[in-house]
């Protein structure tokens, strides 16, 4: 069976004080096993946080990282130097770097392979905007989104990552993807990697993102194929990234 992971994405939140203090929050309550729980600051914050969550069963993640080791890369992190401070994960890949900073899929796909070169674990965000879904182009933006990490790491990458399906229109907005939405496009994420890899079809964790709050959580996570999810705004307050950390682990 899939463990089911939920991961915080602070995103460009908070202070040194306020990310230690989270972190210890998020360390002291974290359900200590059922779902494995992760915690994604901003870089800087990463040495504060890995102090508070030491011992504990929550594991870091950086939220992006740079597709080259090092180098004439300015403001870029690499995967080694996440590696070198406890990170285990990295997202990549997640819309608002595709979006605000111009990350194509070529883009994401090389930082997907960077990362997983580097020994860690990509949480590989994909979604449609609400303009593709409404023309009934999600599939074809998820299939051209997946089909690139494949091309750049190969066909057994599905093996080795974390996919976080995040419909665009639903991050930030409080606009969640409906539990049936939800999983008929986690259904065919998977039914994807299964032609390309049978048994990475039915191991890799295919997680939700997008306006997860505590009373919505458990709904999702009873679906078939959501095994967890990519938490923004809910994420900043330990209590609530808890309660679906909790929500999670009962699945
Ligand atoms: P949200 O963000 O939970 O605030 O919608 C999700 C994400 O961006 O990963």
């Amino acid at each position: 069976m899939r463990t089911p992971i939920v991961a915080g994405n602070w995103k460009l939140n908070g202070s040194r004080q306020s990310a230690r203090d989270l972190a210890a929050g998020v360390a002291t309550g974290a359900p200590k096993s059922g779902v494995e729980v992760v915690v994604c600051p901003v870089s800087l914050h990463i040495p504060e946080v890995a102090a508070a969550v030491e011992g504990s069963v929550v594991a870091l993640g950086g939220q992006n990282a740079c597709e080259n080791e090092s180098g004439a890369f300015t403001a870029e992190v690499s995967s080694s130097m996440l590696a070198e401070f406890g990170c285990r994960y990295v997202i990549i890949g997640h819309s608002e770097r595709r979006s605000l900073y111009g990350e194509s899929d070529a883009d994401c796909a090389a930082r997907g392979k960077a990362v997983i070169d580097a020994g860690l674990t990509p949480m590989f965000c994909i979604g449609e905007t609400l303009e593709q879904r409404e023309s009934e182009e999600t599939i074809a933006v998820l299939h051209r989104q997946l089909n690139a990490l494949v091309e750049a790491a190969g066909d057994d990458v599905f093996g080795k990552c974390v996919i976080a399906y995040e419909p665009v229109w639903a991050i930030g907005t409080g606009k969640t993807a409906s539990p049936g939405q939800a999983q008929a496009v986690h259904e065919a994420i998977r039914q994807y990697v299964a032609g390309l890899d049978g048994t990475a079809a039915s191991s890799v964790r295919i997680i939700y993102g997008g306006s997860v709050k505590p009373d919505n959580a458990a709904e999702l996570f009873a679906q078939p194929d959501i095994d967890g999810g990519l938490i923004g705004g809910a994420a900043l307050k330990a209590e609530d990234f808890l309660a679906i950390c909790n929500a999670a682990a009962e699945k």
